[in-house]
Parts: structure tokens; C-alpha cells; sequence
């Protein structure tokens, strides 16, 4: 199986002096990817995940690689970091990853509903346990409350004439799958939308999973928490791939200092190697912060 290649791997090692013996949070442990090499350098990590599936798969790969040893995991979701870490004994660490979003392989899995290339229960919940997911936002708000949505969460331009679209194809048949959601976009969307470069569904697919899941919210009520959770001179790196995270994440920066220290002015962003070989890379903005005191 292909898993999630991690991105700026290097320089998230390197901004987090990962080194023997310190510990680690990576609070969206995904395929293990980060995980694996800070493991690989001697150091003990605590990994999070909301989603189950993520879980399975990073401890299968840890397992195989016998990096066991060092390595805790906890199924929870990042805006509780606090009370996770405290929970497993890492009360106090030298650092903490944020790689937000999905991973590769939860797009490919067919319970999610992540995708628009295949055609599968329009559901978007990373965390089953949520009682709300994407089928229900689509058939529930209202059109007004629906455009806001898609413009808010994606700076989606043809908002409005998207919503009107979901609005009369779920009068006529309730909207639960991925196909049906895509078809009303696509035929909505002028010939020319975004000059091809992007596919029409992008942007409201990135509303709705950001929705769903409670995105903002529950990384604007992570970060002060991870701030908390670091010793003095301890560093957390927020890995973003979309603006309205990056603003949150910039802000924070900006509220808790002097605490909180930027350790470059501006974020790091992938080479044009790695975008090449990794193209879900060329969104990403990496900051990263140090915990003076
Ligand atoms: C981009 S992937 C991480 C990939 C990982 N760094 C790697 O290299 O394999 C993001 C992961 O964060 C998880 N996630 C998203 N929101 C979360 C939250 N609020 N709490 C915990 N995990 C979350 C997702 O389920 C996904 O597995």
C-alpha cells in the first residue's frame, strides 16, 4: 500500500530539534510519517488521531519497523491535547507537530467521503462518533446558510450559485453521495472554472470536510493548549494547507506573546523538488514557535 508521504519531513526534524531522548506529541499522527523518523532518532513520541483508521495503520507500520518501544498512541481528537498528553504521561515535551488536514490514504478509503474522484456516502467524519456529517449540512441549511458556508470555508466565488444548484437537485432527490454532490457542481460550474486548473468540486468538498470536522475550532482551541503542554524552550510546528488555518495559526503567534516566540518570520514552504515529487505538498505552510519560558 502507498501511505501519506510526510511533508517537509526534514525540516519539520530540524525545527523541532528532534533528538534521542526528548519527547514528542505529533497531534495528527495520520500514516505515522513524521512519527516514524522521530522514533528513528531515539526519541519517545505520543501520537493522536481522531480517526481509527489512521491509528490502525501507523501502529501497523511502527509495529513492523520495531520502533514500538517509544512510541504511545491515543485515539482522541487535538483540540483536548492537554488532557490526551496528561492522560499518557506527556505532560511536558520538547515539541509538538500539527500536520492539519487528511491524508492521502483517508482519501482513498471508501467510508470517508473525502474524495470527489469517487463515488461514495457523502460523509466527511474523520471521528464517527460525530453526530452531523456532510450529507446532512447539504440537505439541512438553508441556501443562504449553504452559500455562506461554501464561501466562508473555501473563498469559493461561485458560492451562491452553488447552493441554489444543491438546493433544487436535493428537491428533487436527497443528496448522499459523493457522485450526486459533484454532478450539481460540475454542471453548475462555467466551462472555464479557474482556467481548469482546479476541478469545480474542490473548494465546496474543502468547505464541507472543514465543517463537518469542526476544523477551525478545534485547531484555535489546540494551540493555546499545545503552548501549555511545552516545556521552556520546547517548539511547536503547525503545518497548514489552507489559508483560514494559516491566519488562525499566524494569529496565535501574534496573541501569545512574548510567551511564544516565531522561529522564522515567514513560513516555510516546500522546495519545487518536493513539489514535484509530492504535488498535495505545494499548499503547505510550516510555522513554528518556541516556548521561551
Ligand atoms: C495530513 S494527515 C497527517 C499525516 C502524517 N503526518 C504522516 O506523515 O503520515 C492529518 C491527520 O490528522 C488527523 N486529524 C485531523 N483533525 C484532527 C483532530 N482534530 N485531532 C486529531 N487528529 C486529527 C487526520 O485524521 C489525519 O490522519
Amino acid at each position: 500500500m502507498d501511505y501519506h508521504k510526510p511533508i517537509l519531513l526534514n525540516e519539520i526534524l530540524e525545527h523541532l530539534q528532534v533528538q534521542k531522548d526528548r519527547t514528542y506529541i505529533d497531534a495528527t499522527l495520520g500514516d505515522g510519517g513524521h512519527s516514524i523518523e522521530m522514533l528513528k532518532k531515539g526519541s519517545k513520541v505520543l501520537g493522536i488521531d481522531v480517526n481509527e483508521g489512521s491509528i490502525n495503520r501507523a501502529l501497523y507500520r511502527i509495529q513492523n519497523l520495531g520502533l514500538s518501544g517509544n512510541f504511545v498512541s491515543a485515539t482522541g481528537n487535538f483540540s483536548k491535547i492537554d488532557e490526551i498528553a496528561r492522560a499518557h504521561g506527556f505532560d511536558q515535551v520538547h515539541g509538538i507537530l500539527f500536520d492539519l488536514g487528511y491524508s492521502s490514504s483517508q482519501l482513498d478509503e471508501d467510508d470517508l467521503g473525502l474524495s470527489f474522484q469517487k463515488d461514495q456516502f457523502l460523509d466527511m467524519r474523520l471521528d464517527k462518533t460525530l453526530g452531523v456529517n456532510a450529507s446532512d449540512f447539504i440537505n439541512a441549511l438553508s441556501e443562504k446558510e449553504l452559500a455562506k458556508l461554501i464561501f466562508d470555508l473555501s473563498d469559493e466565488k461561485y458560492a451562491k450559485r452553488f447552493a441554489k444548484a444543491i438546493v433544487e437537485a436535493r428537491n428533487k432527490k436527497k443528496i448522499q453521495t459523493t457522485a450526486q454532490l459533484v454532478e450539481v457542481l460540475v454542471s453548475e460550474a462555467p466551462s472555464n472554472y479557474e482556467n481548469g486548473r482546479i476541478h469545480p468540486a474542490t473548494r465546496t468538498f474543502q468547505a464541507l470536510r472543514i465543517a463537518v470536522n469542526n476544523e477551525l475550532e478545534n485547531l484555535r482551541d489546540a494551540l493555546p493548549r499545545a503552548a501549555r503542554t511545552l516545556l521552556p524552550g520546547g517548539r511547536m510546528s503547525v503545518l497548514s494547507f489552507q489559508s483560514l488555518e494559516d491566519r488562525l495559526t499566524k494569529e496565535f503567534g501574534q496573541s501569545a506573546q512574548p510567551n511564544i516566540k516565531p522561529v522564522n518570520d515567514k513560513p516555510v514552504v516546500p522546495s519545487n523538488e518536493e513539489i514535484v515529487n509530492n504535488p498535495r505538498s505545494r499548499s503547505a505552510k510550516l510555522r513554528t514557535y518556541e516556548k521561551i519560558y
